[in-house]
């Protein structure tokens, strides 16, 4: 807990008022309030400045630190590389970066290589140079085009937020790169072919629709999320993602699986993409790879992608000509070496399907005590529950008050999150994703302040 004087507790809420720009945040709310500062964590409990204590429903805010909060054993591995050698450019090989590498493609049949860089944009934007280099070098430069889908999110730089299928999340940005284009998404709750008899298999025949408009040979891959995840929890309706690969395969289009938010355990297997039993040809990830104590993403993928690298028309510039300053630094795979040797023998993939099970159950009941619940999905630790403000007419609940039931289990110590300014009308679902080592007792007091919120705003 916090053992600093007030007068130095109010120094820095000072400065940080005076100098920080917090991300994602509307300044103007601090006219009122002083913005949170955590100070220090333990498993899902974390502390503020002025020793408030809280229970974390959501990994550091946008589900991150899955092996949860204060591991002593990953700061001493990455100390111990630091003092090492702290850096040297990627362009190199390391030890971290080699054992790191080989134990992650050891978790990912199919894949072999992994290119190291620092954030889940930048590991999205590597896949999408990748695409557009082969159409390049082995398509003549017409299988350009990148699709992605409506609700997904792929990240913050302007090469992503072209494949942005959050409208609220690039309003303002543009003009983007051209050549991204948007499929249909797959929420069947939000039902897009109310007629369709098996709605995964619809949804992805959506998918093949705008291949066929746009021209498969213009075409060169497919970015999805396995679960969409800031776009509303989705987890895609049954027949889905094998239609998706075999669209893909008869298309020739390379299949991009983002696991920046499912992967290293969050919905009980490694990655997201093995609950459904497809083969991608790129898979990144990030948040979770060193569950926030290093920065590290990894782009994945297989050797037939990778030959198209070391064989290509290019001449001098036919390998990938891409550097990531900081993919050289060597506390990220360090830190993600002990990330993934603590989800190993802690059994916290098991951990995360046996606590899902009750979070499943227990929202469940939840949605039989409040009508305001329209529609609870998720897999594993990684939740989301629809708020409406009718259940017939799905109509959904105002974002204020969705807003509002974030803030009153914050006022119960328990932090969860919601879709936030992303999707025009529907930021309506709040979303639950703690760290995988969360216990029985931690999922009922998380449920239960969502029991009383939701109460409060129906009284
Ligand atoms: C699915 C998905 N992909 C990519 C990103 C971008 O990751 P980063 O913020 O590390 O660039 C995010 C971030 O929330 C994400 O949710």
């Amino acid at each position: 807990m916090s053992t600093l004087s007030p007068n130095d507790q109010t120094d820095i809420v000072a400065a940080d008022r005076a100098h920080v720009w917090h991300h994602l945040t509307q300044h103007r709310a601090f006219d009122q309030a002083d913005p949170a500062v955590f100070v220090e964590g333990h498993g899902l409990r974390l502390w503020d400045i002025e020793g408030r204590e809280f229970l974390d429903a959501v990994s550091g805010g946008v589900w991150t630190v899955n092996v949860g909060y204060g591991r002593r054993s990953i700061a001493d591995a990455v100390h111990e590389q630091l003092v090492k050698l702290n850096y040297f450019a990627a362009s190199a090989g390391s030890i971290p970066g080699a054992r790191f590498a080989e134990q992650l493609i050891a978790r990912m049949p199919g894949m072999s290589r992994v290119y190291y860089s620092t954030s889940g944009s930048e590991a999205n934007e590597k896949v999408f140079k990748m695409v557009r280099q082969i159409s390049a070098q082995h398509h003549g430069g017409r299988k350009w085009k990148i699709l992605f889908r409506e609700r997904d999110y792929h990240g913050t730089t302007l090469g992503t937020l072209a494949a942005c299928g959050q409208p609220q999340r690039s309003a303002a940005y543009g003009p983007f790169a051209p050549g991204f284009v948007e499929v249909p998404h797959c929420l069947e709750y939000r039902s897009q072919f109310p007629d369709a008899a098996r709605y995964g298999e619809a949804a992805a025949d959506a998918i093949e629709h705008v291949i066929e408009r746009e021209g498969a040979d213009t075409i060169g891959a497919l970015c999805l999320e396995p679960i969409t995840a800031g776009g509303g929890v989705i987890v895609p309706p049954q027949g889905y993602w094998q239609r998706v690969q075999e669209i893909c395969r008869r298309h020739d289009i390379l299949l991009h699986v983002d696991e920046v938010v499912c992967g290293l355990g969050r919905t009980g297997t490694w990655f997201g993409y093995q609950n459904f039993g497809i083969q991608p040809d790129f898979v990144t990830m990030a948040k979770g790879v060193a569950s926030g104590y290093a920065a590290i993403a990894c782009t994945v993928t297989t050797e037939a992608v990778f030959e198209k690298f070391r064989h290509a028309d290019g001449g001098e510039l036919g390998y990938f000509r891409d550097i990531s300053t900081f993919g050289g630094c060597l506390a990220g795979p360090a830190a993600a070496l002990e990330n993934m040797r603590i989800i190993e023998d802690e059994r916290l993939l098991d951990n995360a399907r046996e606590m899902g099970v009750v979070l499943e159950r227990e929202l469940r009941g939840l949605m039989e005590r409040h009508a305001v619940i329209g529609d609870v999905r998720g897999l594993g630790l990684f939740w989301g529950i629809e708020l409406v403000a009718d259940r017939e007419t799905r109509c959904p609940l105002d974002e204020a008050l969705v807003g509002r039931v974030v803030g009153l289990c914050r006022r119960q110590g328990v932090l969860i999150g919601m879709t936030n300014r992303s999707l025009p009308g529907f930021n309506n679902t709040l979303c639950l994703s703690p760290a995988l080592v969360v216990s029985h007792a931690q999922i009922l007091q998380i449920v239960r302040a969502i029991d009383v919120a939701l109460s409060e705003i129906a009284a």
